[in-house]
C-alpha cells in the first residue's frame, strides 16, 4: 500500500509511501482521497500528511504523463484535501516539489524541516504546476515571488519559503512529532481550516508581468512553458479562483501535448539513465578517492582542478615551471574572485576553497594521490611521456585519467604498466561550470575504475556519460560532422550572420560560427597544418577558416574572427570586409554563391549531427540514444526542448529524416550523406530509435 491511514488517538494520519521519491502515481492519488474521506467520518480532529523514506511528495509521477488520465486527478484531489472540515498539516521533509508542493499548498497548513526545500520544477519538463500552484502560491506569496519561483524552477529552502508565507513553521528534529504537537496546538486554540483558494487574488503587477515575459523569451528563447507561467501568474491575480483554476488546467494540457515538453521529459530520465553502465554491477567496488592531481593548469586543467576544490577534496596542480603555475594559479584565483562578486561564496569560502590547491612543479609529489587528471597540449606524445612518468610515481591503485579531446586512450593507457586503471575524463569548457563529463571507458579499463569515475562524476555535480574510444568520442565526433556543414553553407552562400540567426532561432544556445570564434579559429587550423593535404578533408570546408587565420584573424580572442568585436565593447560585428573575404574564397574555390535559407542550414546541420549519431549508437560507442542526447544538450547548447538530437530525429520521424538525408546526399554526393545503416534499417522498418533501445 503506498498510501495508509490510520486514526492516532485524536489525529488522523496519512502516510504516503512510494518510494524513491513519493511521486503522486494513480495509487497515491487514489490512497489520499480515500484516507481523507476516512478522515472525514472518524473521530479525528485534524489530519496530518507525512512520508516516508527520503522526501516529502516530489511530485507528479512523470511516468505517467502522456498516457490517458485516471481519476482522481490532481487538481480535483486536491481540491477535495482543501475542502475538509478538519485542519490538513502538510509536513515535509527532503523535497516538496511540483505536485507534492501543491498538495502542500492544499492543505491548510505546512510544518517543515529546516533542511527541507520546495519549488516547481515543472518548467524545466516543459509544464507549469498544473494542480494549483499558480493560483495558490501568488495567493500567499504574491506575484513577485511566485514568478520568480516558478518559471525558474529551483527549489528554495524552506527559511526563504517561509519569510514568503509558503511555509508556516520550521522545525529541527523530529518532525513527526512536531507536526503532531503543531496539529493539537491549532485545533486548541480553535484554528479553522485555511483555505489558500479563499485568500483574495494578489495584486496585480503588468509592470513586472511584462519584465518576465521579455526576459524569459530571451532566457528560454522559443520555449511555450515560461510564457504560459506569466500568464497563469497573471490570471491568478484578475480572476477569481476557480476560473484562474480553468485557465492554468488549459495552459497546463496545452504544455503537456506540446513536443516540448516530451523533448524536457525525455531528458529528465535520459540524465538519469546515463549514470547506469550496462553490464556493471551496482555492488561493483569503488576505490577511495581521498586527494587528486591534476597536470596541466591551462583553460582545462584549472577548471578542472576548481571542481575537485569546490567539491572539498585537497587537489595538486602540476605544471612545466612556475611561470606556468603562476599561471594557472591566477586563472583559478580570479574564477574564484569572480564567484564571490557573484554571490556565490563568501570570501573566506572562496580562499578556504582555493587553498586546498598547492601548486607543484616536481612529479614526485604525486606519489599519494588517489586520481590524476592530465589536461596538458593535445599531443599524444607529450600523453604517452607523461603517463609513463606517472606509471613510475603514482602509487598502485591510483586512476589515471586523461582528459583528452580526440587522442587514442587505448595507446595513452599503452604507455604504462597499468592500463586497467587508465581512463579517459573528458570535460568541457569552462569545465568549472559545464555540466557534461565523457567519461571514456579504454579497452582495459578496470570495472571499479569506471565505477568510481561515475561516483566521483555526480560528487563534483557533473553529468557522466560513458563512450567508447574513437576519434572525438561521442560529443566531438559529431560535431565534425555539424561543422563541416556549416563551413559549406557559408561558402556555397550563407553568412556567418544568416548561419548564427538560423540555428539560434531553432534553438541552439550559440550559433556555430559564434562558437568556432569562441574557441579560436586557429586551434582547427593547427591540426590541419600537421596532417597531409589529402587528410584534411574537403578544402571547401576549411578554406575561409584557414584564410581568416592567415589574415591573423583567430577569432575573438584576436578581436577578428569570422565577424570583428569592438575592443571596448567586445560587441560583434560582421562587415563587408569579412563578406569579401568569404566571397573571394568561394570564387577561388570556382563556388557559386547561391541564397540558402533557414531551412536547409538547419537541416543540413542537424541532419549531419543525427547521422553520425546514428554510426555511434550502431558501433556502441554510446551506450544507448538517450546518452547521446545528455552530451548534446549538457555539453553542446542543443535545446532541451527538442530532446537531443537523437529524440528530436524520433519525433520528426525517422523516415522523414532517412528521406532528408537521401535527398542531400543527391545533392552534395555520398561523401558526406551516406545514411547510416541503423537510420536506413529503422526507417525501412517503421520504427523508431526509442524502439530500438528498448531491445537492445
Ligand atoms: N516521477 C517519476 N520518477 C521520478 C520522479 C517523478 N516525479 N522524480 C524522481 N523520479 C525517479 C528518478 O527517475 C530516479 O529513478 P531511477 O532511480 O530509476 O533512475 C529516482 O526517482 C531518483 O531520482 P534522482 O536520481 O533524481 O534522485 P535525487 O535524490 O538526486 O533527486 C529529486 C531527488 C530532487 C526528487 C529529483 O528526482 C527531482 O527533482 N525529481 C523531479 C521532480 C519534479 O520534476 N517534479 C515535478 C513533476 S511535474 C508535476 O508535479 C506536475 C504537477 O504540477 C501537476
Ligand atoms: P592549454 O594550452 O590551455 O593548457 C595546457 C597546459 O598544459 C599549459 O598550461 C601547459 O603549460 C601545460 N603543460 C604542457 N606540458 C606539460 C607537462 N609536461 N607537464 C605539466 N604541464 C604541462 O590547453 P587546454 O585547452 O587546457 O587543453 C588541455 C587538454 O584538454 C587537451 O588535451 C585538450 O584537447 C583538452 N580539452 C580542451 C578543451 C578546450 O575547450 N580547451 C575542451 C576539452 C578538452
Amino acid at each position: 500500500m503506498s498510501v495508509s491511514y490510520a486514526l492516532q488517538n485524536d489525529l488522523g494520519v496519512i502516510t504516503i509511501d512510494n518510494p524513491p521519491v513519493n511521486a503522486l502515481s494513480h495509487a497515491v492519488r487514489s490512497g489520499i482521497r480515500d484516507a481523507i474521506r476516512e478522515a472525514q467520518a472518524d473521530a479525528s480532529t485534524a489530519v496530518v500528511i507525512v512520508c516516508e523514506g527520503r522526501t516529502f511528495v516530489a511530485g507528479a509521477q512523470i511516468k505517467e504523463f502522456g498516457k490517458p488520465p485516471k481519476d482522481p486527478w490532481l487538481p480535483e484531489l486536491l481540491d477535495e484535501v482543501e475542502a475538509s472540515e478538519k485542519p490538513v498539516i502538510a509536513a515535509i521533509h527532503g523535497t516538496a516539489l511540483g505536485g507534492g508542493f501543491e498538495l502542500a499548498l492544499a492543505s491548510h497548513y505546512r510544518i517543515a524541516q529546516s533542511d527541507a526545500k520546495v519549488g516547481f520544477p515543472e518548467v524545466k519538463l516543459g509544464l507549469l504546476p498544473g494542480a494549483g500552484g499558480t493560483q495558490r502560491a501568488p495567493r500567499l506569496a504574491g506575484v513577485g515571488t511566485s514568478l520568480e519561483l516558478i518559471t525558474n524552477g529551483n527549489p528554495i529552502d524552506v527559511g526563504t519559503a517561509n519569510t514568503a508565507g509558503l511555509v508556516d513553521e520550521i522545525v529541527d528534529g523530529d518532525l513527526q512529532q512536531a507536526a503532531f504537537d503543531f496539529a493539537r496546538r491549532i485545533v486548541a486554540e480553535g484554528a479553522h481550516c485555511r483555505k489558500t483558494s479563499e485568500l483574495p487574488a494578489p495584486e496585480a503587477d503588468p509592470g513586472l508581468c511584462a519584465d518576465y515575459r521579455k526576459r524569459l523569451a530571451q532566457r528560454a528563447r522559443g520555449q511555450i512553458a515560461p510564457q504560459k507561467i506569466v500568464d497563469c501568474v497573471e490570471a491568478a491575480a484578475a480572476l477569481p479562483f476557480p476560473e484562474g483554476m480553468q485557465f492554468e488546467r488549459e495552459a497546463f494540457m496545452e504544455c503537456m501535448a506540446s513536443p516540448q515538453s516530451a523533448g524536457m521529459r525525455h531528458m529528465f530520465f535520459a540524465e538519469r539513465e546515463a549514470g547506469k553502465v550496462k553490464g556493471l554491477s551496482k555492488d561493483t567496488p569503488r576505490r577511495e578517492v581521498r586527494s587528486v592531481g591534476v597536470i596541466g593548469g591551462g583553460t582545462m586543467g584549472s577548471g578542472i582542478a576548481m571542481n575537485f576544490a569546490t567539491a572539498g577534496w585537497p587537489v595538486k596542480l602540476l605544471e612545466v615551471n612556475d611561470d606556468a603555475l603562476g599561471r594557472g594559479l591566477e586563472i583559478i584565483a580570479r574564477n574564484y574572485a569572480g564567484g564571490v562578486k557573484r554571490g556565490k561564496m563568501t570570501e573566506e569560502q572562496a580562499i578556504e576553497t582555493r587553498n586546498r590547491i598547492q601548486g607543484t612543479t616536481d612529479y614526485e609529489s604525486l606519489a599519494d594521490v588517489d586520481l590524476v587528471i592530465e589536461a596538458v597540449f593535445e599531443d599524444l606524445n607529450l600523453k604517452q611521456d607523461i603517463f609513463a612518468q606517472l606509471d613510475d610515481v603514482c602509487k598502485p591503485g591510483c586512476i589515471l585519467a586523461t582528459n583528452t579531446s580526440y587522442q587514442d586512450v587505448d595507446k595513452i593507457a599503452s604507455a604504462t604498466g597499468r592500463p586497467e586503471d587508465v581512463i579517459g575524463l573528458h570535460f568541457f569548457s569552462p569545465a568549472h561550470i559545464m555540466k557534461l563529463l565523457e567519461v571514456v571507458r579504454a579497452g582495459k579499463t578496470a570495472d571499479d575504475v569506471l565505477a568510481t569515475c561515475m561516483d566521483i562524476a555526480k560528487k563534483i555535480r557533473k553529468v557522466p556519460v560513458v563512450s567508447g574510444v574513437c576519434y572525438g568520442f561521442i560529443g566531438n565526433r559529431m560535431l565534425q560532422h555539424y561543422g563541416r556543414e556549416a563551413n559549406l553553407c557559408l561558402i556555397e552562400g550563407a553568412t556567418p550572420v544568416s548561419i548564427d540567426t538560423a540555428m539560434e532561432q531553432w534553438g541552439m544556445a550559440m550559433g556555430p560560427i559564434r562558437v568556432f570564434d569562441l574557441a579560436g579559429i586557429d586551434v582547427g587550423y593547427k591540426a590541419r597544418q600537421g596532417l597531409p593535404v589529402d587528410e584534411r578533408g574537403d578544402p571547401k570546408a576549411y578554406r575561409i577558416a584557414d584564410a581568416f587565420v592567415e589574415m591573423g584573424r583567430l577569432g575573438q580572442k584576436s578581436g577578428a574572427g569570422f565577424y570583428t568585436y569592438d575592443p571596448e565593447t567586445r560587441k560583434q560585428n560582421f562587415d563587408e570586409a569579412s563578406l569579401a573575404v568569404i566571397e573571394r574564397e568561394a570564387a577561388a574555390m570556382g563556388v557559386e554563391r547561391r541564397e540558402i535559407d533557414a531551412g536547409e542550414i538547419v537541416d543540413r546541420l542537424i541532419y549531419a549531427l543525427i547521422n553520425e549519431g546514428f554510426r555511434i549508437v550502431e558501433e556502441g560507442i554510446a551506450q544507448r540514444p538517450s546518452d547521446i542526447d545528455v552530451v548534446y544538450v549538457y555539453g553542446y547548447g542543443f535545446p532541451a526542448h527538442r530532446g537531443g538530437p537523437m529524440h528530436y530525429a524520433d519525433a520528426v520521424g525517422l523516415k522523414e529524416v532517412l528521406a532528408r538525408v537521401s535527398e542531400f546526399r543527391e545533392r552534395f554526393g555520398d561523401e558526406n550523406w551516406t545514411p547510416a545503416p541503423l537510420l536506413e534499417k529503422l526507417a525501412k522498418e517503421g520504427a523508431s530509435l526509442a524502439d530500438w533501445a528498448r531491445d537492445n
